[in-house]
């Protein structure tokens, strides 16, 4: 078997590896074989990458690679080590960022090597010269998109800039101007390749991608993570056509198609529209405001929640960020089997959105050893909250706020939410009457049958445990 054969095997192999993981990863009882697969697939497609390129250059270069794939390794293991779960989407953001860069910097070297040597002998035969253009083109295109804007994505969701959608006057026409001058750049660039029209290009698409992300407000982010997530397949997909390596491109097509497919389940979710979230909140009129809500709350003490848990048959669960940042879910799990075992029906209701990425809380919960068959969707649960007799809402904001059914001028609205305020007693956990991520005030807190426990989600629980 020759070497190349043997790197197309390998390929094989890991391309399958590649599907099983995403088969894997979209269950959590298989996620974790899913992730195993994911990462043997890349190890195989790695080993045969680098053994297929040893054979046409020095041993040096050999060398440079495996050190820098070394080095990469390593700060990649140090930063996943000490990432917090709730720091995941930034670090997913700024991933999808050096998959961008990568895109861009694979275009212009293809152009550098091939289309700026015009009249040399090249590796790209004459007659295939305009698709090589077209692949550097698209490929910088996507990559220099995908790079802007998860630059942008990572800015936000680290709150190092507002999450407030940036409004720019005609911010529409800005992006189809943007997408009728790509192109016309392309086609220019397939008659006569040059480095203006590629440094148009880029510079275009850095800025595109840039006002796609910054248009969106607070509440799409999870849409727009897994969007990027997209972009990043297909800007991997395209440079997998100019390296001429089959393995990237359907790596790059799974990434791709799965993403958008993501986004679209996401979008449904939040009764957002699919086309204007990757348009760049297209045909959203998007209201700023942060929602308004008066009266009075009503505190309440963990004492006084245990003794309404003590009364109560059914109880249901509602988490959210809060509980996240409180490590919350161990005392919520002991809290759950304590109640079970007094003959208490405890279920959890999960929000598509809740937390900081897709399944957060899933994986909270089985990570404190609740059972899977009593955390259920918002969809499974809704209808059953009018007959609950108390909701805990742990450190939930934004997946509980009735303006996004009632109140069709807030930023949220449209939005499906877990309607907590149908039962009996409401209890909300968190610090202070402050907004959630989407930055809108939350008329839940002044229900009459809401009581507000103040303090850290961990603590509070850990009280009301004490008191049971
Ligand atoms: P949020 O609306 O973010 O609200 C979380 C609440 O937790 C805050 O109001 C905060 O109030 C409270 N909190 C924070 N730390 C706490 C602590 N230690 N103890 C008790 N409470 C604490 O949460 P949500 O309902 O889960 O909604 C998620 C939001 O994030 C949505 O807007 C969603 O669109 C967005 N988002 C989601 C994702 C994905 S994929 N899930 C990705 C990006 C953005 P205090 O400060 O008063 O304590």
């Amino acid at each position: 078997m020759t070497a190349v054969s043997a790197a197309a095997a390998a390929y094989i192999v890991a391309a399958l590896l590649f599907v099983l993981s995403l088969a894997g990863l979209s269950r959590h009882e298989t996620a974790r074989a899913g992730n195993g697969y994911g990462i043997a697939g890349m190890a195989v497609a790695l080993a045969a990458t680098v053994g297929l390129a040893a054979r046409s250059i020095e041993a040096a270069a050999v060398g440079l690679i495996v050190v820098a794939m070394a080095g990469g390794a390593a700060i990649g293991l140090w930063r996943a080590r000490r990432v917090q779960m709730t720091g995941m989407p930034e670090l997913i953001a700024l991933l999808h960022s050096f998959v961008g860069l990568a895109a861009v910097l694979v275009g212009w070297n293809g152009y550098l090597s091939v289309e700026a040597n015009a009249g040399e002998q090249t590796e790209v035969p004459a007659d295939l010269l305009g698709i090589h253009s077209a692949e550097v083109v698209i490929g910088v295109f996507i990559g220099a998109v995908t790079l802007t804007g998860s630059i942008v994505a990572f800015l936000k969701l680290s709150a190092r800039i507002r999450s407030n959608p940036l409004m720019l006057p005609g911010r529409n026409w800005l992006n189809l101007g943007a997408l009728v001058a790509f192109a016309a750049l392309t086609v220019a660039f397939v008659v006569s390749p040059g480095l203006g029209l590629l440094t148009a290009v880029t510079v275009l698409a850095l800025a595109l991608g840039w006002h796609l992300v910054a248009s969106i407000g607070g509440g799409d982010m999870p849409v727009v993570v897994s969007m990027l997530n997209s972009y990043s397949g297909w800007a991997a997909a395209a440079s997998g056509f100019l390296l001429d390596n089959d393995l990237l491109i359907i790596t790059g097509a799974l990434v791709g198609s799965s993403g958008a497919y993501l986004s679209y389940i996401m979008c449904r979710a939040m009764n957002r529209s699919f086309l204007s979230v990757i348009a760049g909140g297209f045909g959203n009129e998007g209201s700023t405001a942060s929602g308004t809500a008066d009266g009075e709350h009503t505190e309440v003490t963990a004492e006084e929640v245990a003794e309404l848990l003590r009364d109560a048959q059914s109880v249901v669960i509602t988490p959210g960020y809060g509980m996240a940042v409180a490590h919350a879910q161990y005392p919520v799990a002991e809290l759950t089997r304590q109640l079970t075992e007094r003959g208490v029906d405890v279920r959890f209701g999960i929000h598509p959105v809740a937390g900081r990425l897709p399944g957060h809380m899933n994986v909270l919960l089985a990570e404190a050893k609740v059972p899977y068959d009593i955390v259920l969707e918002m969809d499974e649960i809704n209808d059953d909250l009018a007959k609950t007799d108390v909701v805990l809402v742990i450190g939930a904001n934004d997946t509980v706020n009735p303006a996004a059914l009632e109140d069709p001028g807030s930023p949220i609205a449209g939005m499906p939410v877990l309607q907590v305020w149908e039962a009996e007693h409401v209890v909300v956990f968190k610090r202070s009457m402050s907004t959630g991520y989407a930055g809108v005030q939350n008329p839940l807190f002044f229900r009459e049958n809401t009581r507000m426990l103040f303090g850290d989600a961990r603590e509070r629980v850990e009280d009301i445990l004490k008191s049971l």
